[in-house]
């Protein structure tokens, strides 16, 4: 067996080092817990960035896609396939009634891509106005319409014609959303900035707007869609639709996916050969995909996201904001962020020794994504008491 020490040298030596890495050797993962390779068991608030949102190794996940592996693991999107047609049929229905144009992808930031080529395409304009403190992917397109200096800054020049205007500030939306753009993007909650809830105002107020001068809006629902914040998407919450919608992410049940989600009755926008993918469609990501749906319609997914999200924010609330380093807690379903007055990056090290695993999003929030498995033992037992310790709550 591999151990420990040569796995992490492993890693060291061959992998460019583009991430700040924690020293922790994960072998196997189930429902909200993964375990390293001594085996020790971690509650996931983690997730993969998100990903795992219906647990690790869900059966029916897993069942299928054990079946197509064994089936066809490749069929370009030039041939029909069973297993695409399988999630379009359940993927169909778990959008709302105006949405049914898809194209598949491999990852969020390839959704918001063909997002950005489908807006410039179907307006035959070029302008983008996108927000402070978004995110949207590491390519060029989606980096080009993210709102973080430090990730975009190496990599100037980008996109040209792409704004930024200030998220939530309902006042600025007259003079920024002008005739010339082709479109607006916009994630309902900021999720990498910080965990940040687009108020009801802004989001109503883009789509007057929008509507009113032939700009087409798009909602990066990449972290935000598929249940999370307790209704399957999140613009459901808001009551505003959207033109076109990008998701990825929990869609996949932990295989690769991204996808654009179009309103039907802007058409097919693509014509044959103007966008494509090599692995978007592949058989094995839709087979996963495809129970991944099942699993969110059968089990009432949102619903409980929507009640475990509501009952840690009202524990965090409770008990640890009497913290000194505590500021706030925000977020929707179980998308939910701790502001803190310090930098959140060392109080996630410090919860890998509690055995819990979280995230950071700007520079002071305390990111939780775990599973909508998550139950009020793992609340009240693990996640609280690592809280309390890390954030030295006096009792
Ligand atoms: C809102 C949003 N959009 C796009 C992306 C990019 O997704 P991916 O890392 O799958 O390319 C992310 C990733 O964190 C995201 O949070």
């Amino acid at each position: 067996m591999i151990s420990r020490d040569e796995i992490i040298e492993l890693e060291r030596s061959y992998l460019s080092q583009y991430y700040r890495k924690k020293n922790l050797v994960l072998v196997r993962g189930y429902g909200q817990y993964v375990w390293d390779i001594d085996g020790n068991m971690y509650l996931d608030c983690n997730t993969g960035y998100g990903v795992a949102f219906l647990g690790h190794c869900n059966k029916k996940i897993v069942n299928a896609v054990k079946e197509q592996v064994e089936k066809l693991l490749v069929c370009p999107m030039t041939f029909y396939n069973d297993a695409r047609a399988r999630f379009l049929k359940n993927f169909s229905r778990i959008l709302p009634p105006k949405f049914g144009k898809i194209v598949l992808q491999n990852s969020g930031t390839e959704a918001v891509e063909a997002a950005l080529k489908a807006a410039r395409k179907y307006t035959k304009k070029r302008g983008i106005l996108a927000f402070i403190g978004s995110f949207h992917g590491r390519t060029m397109g989606a980096l080009s319409v993210t709102g973080n200096e430090k990730y975009r800054r190496p990599f100037e020049p980008l996109l040209p014609d792409v704004k930024f205007g200030r998220f939530n500030v309902v006042h600025d939306l007259d003079k920024l959303v002008t005739e010339d753009l082709a479109a607006v993007i916009v994630e309902p909650i900021q999720g990498e900035g910080g965990v940040n809830p687009a108020t009801r105002e802004f989001l109503k107020e883009l789509r007057r707007l929008t509507e009113e001068r032939g700009v087409l809006l798009i909602f990066d629902e990449v972290q935000t869609g598929f249940g999370r914040t307790g209704s399957i998407w999140a613009f459901e919450n808001y009551g505003v639709e959207p033109d076109m919608f990008t998701v990825g992410k929990a869609v996949g049940g932990g295989l690769p996916i991204g996808a654009l989600v179009i309103r039907k009755d802007l058409g097919d926008i693509f014509e044959p050969g103007e966008h494509g993918s090599t692995f978007g469609g592949n058989p094995l990501a839709m087979a996963a995909a495809a129970a991944a749906c099942e699993v969110l319609l059968e089990d009432d997914v949102p619903g409980k996201a929507k009640e475990m999200g509501e009952y840690i924010m009202k524990k965090i609330e409770n008990e640890i904001s009497s913290s000194r380093y505590y500021l706030r807690v925000k977020g929707m379903g179980l998308m939910i962020g701790i502001e803190l007055r310090r930098e959140a990056e060392p109080f996630v090290d410090k919860l890998i020794e509690k055995r819990v695993l979280a995230l950071s999003a700007g520079k002071t929030t305390l990111r939780l994504l775990p599973p909508y498995l998550i139950n009020k033992r793992d609340v009240e037992e693990d996640l609280i008491p690592a809280l309390i310790d890390v954030l030295e709550v006096k009792r």
